[in-house]
């Protein structure tokens, strides 16, 4: 897999040029934001008005777009990405719990990212597994049975 560019400056040149590679017609908009998106790790703001641009839209329509779509993300996110799911079963079985822990020992609340860019904590509906339930998907892997001992030993195991 590509390594996400995390720097704190927006390479606008990369931006420009993902964009000189893509089809300008407007039905290329979605590729060429994830693109972008692969490539940063999320999508830039600054990499709106660079689109618009091109695909002779106003920054306000790109911006409609990657509001609607929930695969767009609009700040950098972390290296590991922690997802609780807050599915019926799920809940049921302490998902809870497992946010507050999750929030306590990261100190960051759902939807943020830890100032170092190690985690970013989110909650995500079923994913369809409830049978595993409850739930924990660090990245692409799904952590099932989850409980506040597993999770301890999953983020010292990350730490490492
Ligand atoms: S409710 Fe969590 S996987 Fe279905």
């Amino acid at each position: 897999m590509r390594e996400v560019d995390r720097s704190p400056g927006v390479n606008l040149e990369r931006i420009k040029e993902i964009v000189a590679e893509c089809k300008v017609e407007r039905w290329a908009l979605i590729p060429v934001v994830q693109r972008i998106q692969n490539e940063f790790g999320y999508v830039p703001p600054e990499a709106i008005p660079i689109v618009a641009k091109s695909m002779k839209l106003f920054p306000s329509q790109v911006q409609g777009v990657i509001s609607f779509y929930a695969q767009f993300y609009t700040k950098p996110r972390g290296r590991q990405v922690i997802r609780v799911c807050r599915g019926t079963a799920c809940h049921v079985r302490g998902a809870e719990t497992l946010l507050k822990m999750l929030e306590e020992r990261l100190g960051i609340q759902e939807g943020e990212t830890t100032p170092d860019m190690e985690y970013t904590l989110e909650t995500v509906a079923c994913i369809g597994v409830c049978t595993l339930a409850p739930n924990v998907v660090v990245n692409d892997a799904v952590h099932g049975y989850m409980d506040p001992e597993k999770l301890a030993k999953l983020l010292t195991k990350g730490e490492g």
